[in-house]
């Protein structure tokens, strides 16, 4: 039931690739779990297969929800031939960073959508442009966890205390269930001083919120997601899928 915004406002950080991974790894784990392709990149649509845009997607949805209609969110959930279910994204989602700022309860519109079927899954995990816009504080508004992916050096680093003054605005005047659920490295070398550097950092302000697992570099996830699949079923072997694995079983101890 939880549902959990990945989101940073940093392009590349690894937002996609953990949405992905760790639902594939959590469903493994006999969790059903939903994704919501919350940016209109579409990466994680892609990622799972759905090249072709759908007719019914998330912009299609909240553009019902926007104008007074009424959506049906179900039938916009696609099934992936892994057993994956999504609601992907569009380009056009992109017009909805405009479209949402005239509307009433212009925060709240990602909460009147998903609210029909929170209780279907046993998590939803949404991922999010990289930027603080309508579409992200929407995700965070709906959201009862933040997860922060973040590559191990220092400018991404700045991004994390930037992302925690939107946080705690959002939680005092929007939201007030919203927790920071952690902070998890990507594409992670320990040959890397600076990677380790920044952990320690993480470690000192954000305590037993920097998880223990890292996500290695690893090639094979980047393969995976060209050819539309998640990593365990490209490669179970690979470094990638047993990171993943090993996160999303911290992730459940977490919860
Ligand atoms: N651990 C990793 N090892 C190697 N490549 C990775 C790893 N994690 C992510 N990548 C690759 O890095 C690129 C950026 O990752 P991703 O798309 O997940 O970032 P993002 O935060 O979602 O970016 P955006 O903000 O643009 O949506 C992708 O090509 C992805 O395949
Ligand atoms: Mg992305």
């Amino acid at each position: 039931m939880p549902v959990i915004s990945v989101a940073i406002q940093k392009g590349g950080s690894g937002k996609t690739t953990t949405c992905l991974n760790l639902a594939a790894a959590l469903q493994r784990s006999g969790k059903k779990v939903l994704l919501v392709d919350a940016d209109p990149q579409a990466n994680l649509s892609q990622s799972l297969g759905i090249i072709d845009e759908p007719v019914h997607n998330l912009y299609s949805e909240l553009k019902k929800e926007m104008s007074g209609e009424g959506s049906d969110v179900r039938q916009a959930i696609h099934k992936t031939d892994s057993g994956l279910s999504v609601l992907p994204a569009s380009l056009e989602l992109a017009g909805a960073e405009l479209e949402l700022v005239s509307v009433y309860g212009r925060e709240q519109v990602f909460n009147w959508l998903l609210q029909p079927v929170e209780k279907e899954y046993d998590l939803i995990f949404i991922d999010c442009p990289h930027a603080i816009g309508m579409l992200t504080v929407n995700a965070l508004t709906a959201s009862d966890y933040v997860l922060l992916p973040l590559q191990g050096e220092f400018l991404p680093l700045k991004g994390v205390y930037s992302f925690m003054h939107h946080f705690d605005t959002i939680k005092k005047k929007l939201n007030k269930k919203l927790d920071l659920l952690g902070i998890v490295l990507t594409r992670f070398d320990d040959r890397k001083t600076m990677n380790h550097q920044v952990r320690e950092k993480l470690q000192q302000d954000y305590g037993n919120k920097v998880f223990n697992t890292v996500i290695r570099t690893n090639i094979q996830l980047a393969k995976a997601q060209e050819c539309g699949k998640d990593i365990f079923n490209f490669d179970k072997h690979a470094n990638g899928a047993q990171d993943y694995q090993q996160l999303a079983n911290e992730l459940l101890e977490k919860l």
